[in-house]
């Protein structure tokens, strides 16, 4: 059977052409690939051609929110077989370093990521993955759903790292499939009351419908960080003791990040999933320093497939909604087209594969 891929050219194109098949190796499983989700980062790829350092220089799949199942395991694999529904996690670390001796694999600068140059990723039909790095999937949780576990494990990571508290206030800035996701999670953790920010109206009445205990605020662009701060401080009492305990930001805007400092109530914490410009020039210092708040970061995820598979399959989390268009993989580049105009008023967008695959 072809194996139909999409790729992006250093030349900033889509290209959709046959990818080559291949066998897996000792410790690797081959996949087909039933569900790639598509994410913010894959259009910045495939627009501006890099990310930070990350840089495509060749043609390279795009695709690292996905899920699929097992055709062939390689030698020495032994627990999964053929047919084993399974998500990919997309990172591959040495295993060799300091950081993963440490545990802290996500930080390992010799990971091997599917879907960043030059490793292929899951935008494809047939994808070979190292056996340890997919994780099976219960048989109460879809393949789409399987897709949706990469960008919850983000949330999970930051979710971890923040340490919500049952009845606190939290506010997400941003209501992007990171920010909708980590709204969702924050209500399972049993944060309340819960602030949105977004700028994008329609953005903000999908949140109120995915978590309707939620208070929605769309920032005032004629107000300024502090004056956005303020007034999302206000949504959870006039006492700044009511104020958000955490702040979870998920747009990565300088901006939002300044407005985050000064929502959070002193000595709470921000907690930034989302990335943006390599210099941040206004970030309000002594603010920050004066009010004890604790700036955190996170990059990507460690060790989180295993919880994020138990939230969807314990029925702690619902994200079937997110998924607002799916597309063939035959037709993966007008997936990718439709996320990239904003206006199109997508949440997350996957590319899926229902043919059953062959040898
Ligand atoms: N740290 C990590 O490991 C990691 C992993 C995955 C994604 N991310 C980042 O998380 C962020 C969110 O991802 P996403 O897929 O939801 O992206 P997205 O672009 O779909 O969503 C971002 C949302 O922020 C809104 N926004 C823009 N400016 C704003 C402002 N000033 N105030 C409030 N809202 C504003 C946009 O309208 C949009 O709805 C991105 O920066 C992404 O790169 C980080
Ligand atoms: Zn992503
Ligand atoms: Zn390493």
């Amino acid at each position: 059977m072809p194996n139909p891929s999409l790729q992006v050219t250093a030349d900033h194109l889509l290209k959709q052409i046959e990818a080559p098949v291949l066998a897996p190796q000792r410790g690797e499983v081959l996949l087909q690939i039933k569900a790639t989700g598509i994410c913010s980062s894959d259009v910045h790829f495939w627009k501006s051609g890099r990310i930070g350092s990350l840089v495509f220089e060749d043609d390279c799949i795009l695709g690292h929110e996905a899920s699929g199942v097992v055709l062939k395991v390689g030698e020495g694999v032994n627990d999964l077989k053929t047919g084993d529904r399974v998500a990919v996690e997309p990172g591959v670390p040495c295993g060799l370093c300091f950081m993963c001796a440490d545990g802290r694999y996500n930080l390992c600068a010799d990971v091997k990521f599917s879907g960043v140059y030059p490793y292929h990723g899951t935008m494809q039909r047939y994808k070979t993955h190292p056996a340890h790095w997919v994780h099976r999937l219960p048989d109460n949780v879809s393949y789409a759903e399987g897709a949706l576990l990469e960008p919850l494990s983000v949330v999970m990571n930051g979710i971890r790292s923040a340490g919500l508290s049952l009845g606190r206030g939290v506010a997400i800035c941003g209501a992007g499939p990171i920010g909708l996701i980590a709204l969702a999670a924050a209500r399972a953790s049993g944060s309340h009351p819960l602030v949105i920010t977004d700028i994008e109206p329609r953005r903000l009445a999908f949140a109120k419908e995915f978590v309707p205990s939620c208070v929605t605020y769309q920032v005032n662009t004629q107000l300024d960080a502090e004056g956005n701060g303020r007034a999302i401080q206000k949504l959870f009492g006039s006492d700044e003791y009511f104020a958000p305990e955490t702040v979870l930001e998920c747009t990565g805007v300088e901006t939002s990040v300044c407005t985050a400092a000064y929502a959070v109530r002193r000595g709470g914490t921000v907690m930034a999933i989302g990335v943006g410009r390599a210099i941040m020039n206004n970030l309000p210092f002594m603010h920050i320093s004066l009010a004890e708040i604790k700036l955190k970061f996170i990059n990507r995820y460690r060790d989180t497939w295993p919880s994020s598979i138990a939230c969807l399959s314990g029925g702690i989390l619902d994200l079937k909604r997110l998924v607002s268009h799916t597309f063939p993989l035959e037709q993966a580049k007008d997936a990718l087209e439709l996320v990239s105009d904003t206006r199109n008023g997508s949440i997350k967008v996957l590319v899926v594969d229902e043919v059953e695959a062959t040898l």
